[in-house]
């Protein structure tokens, strides 16, 4: 008998060891390449616990003290990478983070340059990275967008300096409370 003969598609073996092959490795995959920062972000009160491995950048523990110098949008267009010697700035949710380390990654042509010289936390909410969406209008996003959206804001937090705020966001969000700093347990 040839091997594709032992492999029939009826083979109620072959048919089991999909079923629960496929879901395994979709889930393997997906956790490995979701876009949500979410897992990189979770922190745990049992530091001897194994983290989840992650390909994104590890917390910084050496970030400079927030500075608060206000940024209209139309300022933060200089510094989407374009202009030579200037810095890099990525702005959610109207704080204005200086990227200009990971110029590989927001630097012009690279994957996320969508998010540079600008606030584009509807985009990042969304996991989108349509040039639509990467507006600050993120008053609009449903609960689990705006939950993703927190989680890129805290992931920023803890891995990118402060320069500033954006002073002239859309009115539906303008007055919204943001923090400037991780929160102290993570
Ligand atoms: C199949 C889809 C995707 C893959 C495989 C992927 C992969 C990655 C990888 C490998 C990194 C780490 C990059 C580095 O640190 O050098 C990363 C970071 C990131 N991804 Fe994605 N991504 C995907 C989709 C998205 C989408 C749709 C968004 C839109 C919001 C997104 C936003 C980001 C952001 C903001 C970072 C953080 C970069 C940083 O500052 O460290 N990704 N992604």
């Amino acid at each position: 008998m040839t091997l594709i003969q032992n492999f029939e598609a009826s083979d109620p073996k072959l048919i089991t060891g999909l079923l629960v092959l496929v879901p395994v490795i979709y889930i393997l995959t997906r956790s490995y390449f979701s876009p949500s920062p979410a897992s990189s972000v979770s922190s745990t009160s049992n530091p001897t616990e194994q983290k989840p491995k992650s390909i994104m950048q590890p917390a910084r523990t050496d970030l400079p003290p927030p500075k608060d110098d206000p940024f209209t949008l139309d300022e933060l267009k200089q510094f989407d990478g374009t202009q030579v010697g200037k810095p890099i700035y990525v702005s959610i949710k109207g704080t204005v983070f200086d990227v200009s380390h990971k110029g590989d990654v927001y630097g012009p042509g690279k994957s996320y340059n969508i998010f540079a010289g600008k606030d584009g936390s509807k985009g990042l909410g969304m996991s989108s990275l349509k040039t639509e969406h990467a507006v600050p209008d993120y008053g609009d996003l449903e609960e689990k967008d705006m939950k993703t959206l927190n989680d890129w804001h805290l992931f920023f937090l803890k891995r990118y300096s402060v320069v500033g705020r954006v002073v002239d966001l859309p009115e539906a969000v303008k007055n919204n409370e943001v923090s400037n700093v991780p929160p102290p347990s993570s």
